[in-house]
């Protein structure tokens, strides 16, 4: 074959580049407080200063990381500023970031434990060694009949637990048969929206969604899923699955997940448990008490993506009897057999969740651990959650001001008391200010702040700073 021009980028070239884009991100993570925390772009503004065709010809690496710092970063909403206080955060760390690029870099697909023993290895390893870190109870280590996996997100482990309690309470059969259309959901009115895409997804039907009411503090009410599984039972269907969520998207509730779970014993319910971004709390074994009542737990996430310095995607999915996953998510296509699968002495985690390829995740999540060591995750963790029960205090020094809800962690509801307008306006005015970036939810019908402190590097004058700015921007709504 004849001499062709390569287009690949050298190692040289690498090296160099390379260097330059980590330099791009410490200088980012430097100079972060300088942005505007909400983007300010306007719809279609990124796409108007795009050539309309991809180019013909490769463009030099200075022109594209040009292009990162004029065309894309006035689109980008700074997640990773330690003033982003909206949503539940993304988070990030500098080990994390290059545990990715070392993931990168490896770039296996580890379907099956042979594709790449290490990616599958580590992944258990580090999943077992988070079950002890968060005080799972020891059904959900490995080494009993159970065991965890990294998955995209809270989304996909809701999905795959509803479709193993699926298969469980049909005797695997809905699999080869289809839904029968009488398995019934219980979620509360605060459960996260994933659960009902899940129960769409998984055939159970919506109308088959049973939303149970919360008490005064947003919690689910075990009596009233009592009394509904008894109604349920009673018209013929087949209550299957309940979701008991440890802090709550909107305020932080937290399910009374033993009661729930002794409830689910008895009435032969599988029991998830979602503690998406609240679980990392439990690394302090002074919060860990969220976690009571897991031993009633058949499945249970939370996303070192949220709150442990991990950045996106990371969900941690622990599973009390993997046989039951594993019977409903499993197909072997010939071209997927080999010794080690046949061997039996081996975990293939493409069956432990929806796609067939996967990343090598586990890696960023090791990189963390061994950086921070449970030491230093549990100083940050519990930074964040002083800073909030500090913020509680001072939002209850404000007379102008009232909590909308217990804040037992890092998430604080709270309302001016001037209506719902008002605080609508003073959201809009804050995160217009581009210095901080909040969100809102409703509670009891109610426009409600949320202020969530999670970022990785937020400290306490970004908190205070932001408390000075709601109550400056306050005043000055009041005059106007
Ligand atoms: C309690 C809870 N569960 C699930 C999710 C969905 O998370 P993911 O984006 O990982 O699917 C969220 C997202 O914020 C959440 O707050």
């Amino acid at each position: 074959m004849s001499e062709k021009k390569s287009f690949h980028m050298s190692p040289e070239e690498f090296r160099k580049y390379g260097r330059a884009v980590v330099d791009w991100i410490a200088d980012y993570y430097e100079n972060i407080e300088s942005f505007p925390v909400l983007s300010r772009a306007e719809p279609g503004q990124l796409r108007a200063s795009l050539p309309s065709q991809p180019p013909v010809h490769g463009e030099a690496f200075e022109a594209i990381l040009k292009d990162v710092n004029t065309l894309i970063l006035p689109g980008i909403t700074h997640w990773q500023s330690p003033n982003f206080f909206a949503f539940f955060p993304a988070n990030a760390s500098c080990p994390a970031i290059l545990g990715e690029l070392l993931s990168a870099g490896l770039g296996v697909q580890g379907m099956l434990w042979a594709t790449s023993p290490a990616c599958t290895e580590l992944e258990t390893h580090v999943l077992d060694w988070m079950a002890d870190m968060i005080g799972l109870p020891g059904k959900f280590k490995s080494d009993s009949a159970g065991g965890g996996v990294i998955q995209d997100s809270a989304s996909g482990a809701a999905l795959c637990a509803l479709l193993a309690a699926r298969e469980r309470a049909t005797g695997y059969e809905s699999n080869r048969v289809g839904c029968t259309g009488r398995l019934v959901v219980y979620t509360s009115s605060q459960t996260h929206s994933s659960v009902e895409k899940g129960v769409k997804v998984a055939g159970f039907g919506s109308d088959n969604l049973r939303v149970i009411e919360v008490d005064e503090k947003f919690a689910l009410r075990p009596d009233v899923l009592a009394s509904q599984i008894r109604k349920d039972r009673d018209a013929g269907l087949i209550p299957c699955f309940v979701c008991a969520t440890v802090g709550t998207t909107s305020s932080n509730a937290i399910d009374p997940v033993a009661e729930i779970g002794r409830l689910c014993k008895q009435e032969g319910l599988w029991l998830h448990v979602d503690a998406a971004m609240s679980g990392t709390a439990a690394i302090c074994p002074e919060y860990r008490h969220i976690h009571e009542g897991l031993e009633f737990a058949d499945s249970y996430c939370f996303n070192p993506h949220k709150w442990m310095f991990t950045n996106f995607d990371c969900d941690c999915f622990f599973v009390a009897d993997r046989a039951a996953l594993i019977k409903t998510l499993s197909i072997l296509p010939e071209y997927l057999k080999n010794k080690a699968t046949e061997s039996g002495a081996v975990i293939d985690y493409r069956d432990w969740h929806i796609p067939l390829g996967r990343r090598f995740r586990s890696l960023k999540l090791w990189f963390v651990i061994r950086h921070y060591g449970v030491e230093g995750l549990r100083r940050h963790v519990r930074q964040h959650v002083e800073l909030a029960q500090n913020f509680v205090k001072w939002v209850q020094a404000d007379e102008r001001f009232e909590l909308a809800a217990p804040a037992p962690l890092n998430l604080v509801c709270f309302r001016h008391k001037a209506g719902d307008a008002f605080n609508q306006k003073l959201v809009e005015k804050l995160n217009q200010s581009g210095k901080l970036y909040l969100t809102h939810t409703l509670l009891k019908n109610q426009y409600i702040i949320r202020f969530c402190i999670a970022q990785t590097y937020t400290e306490e004058r970004h908190v205070r700073e932001a408390w000075r700015q709601i109550q400056e921007t306050a005043d000055a709504l009041e005059k106007s």
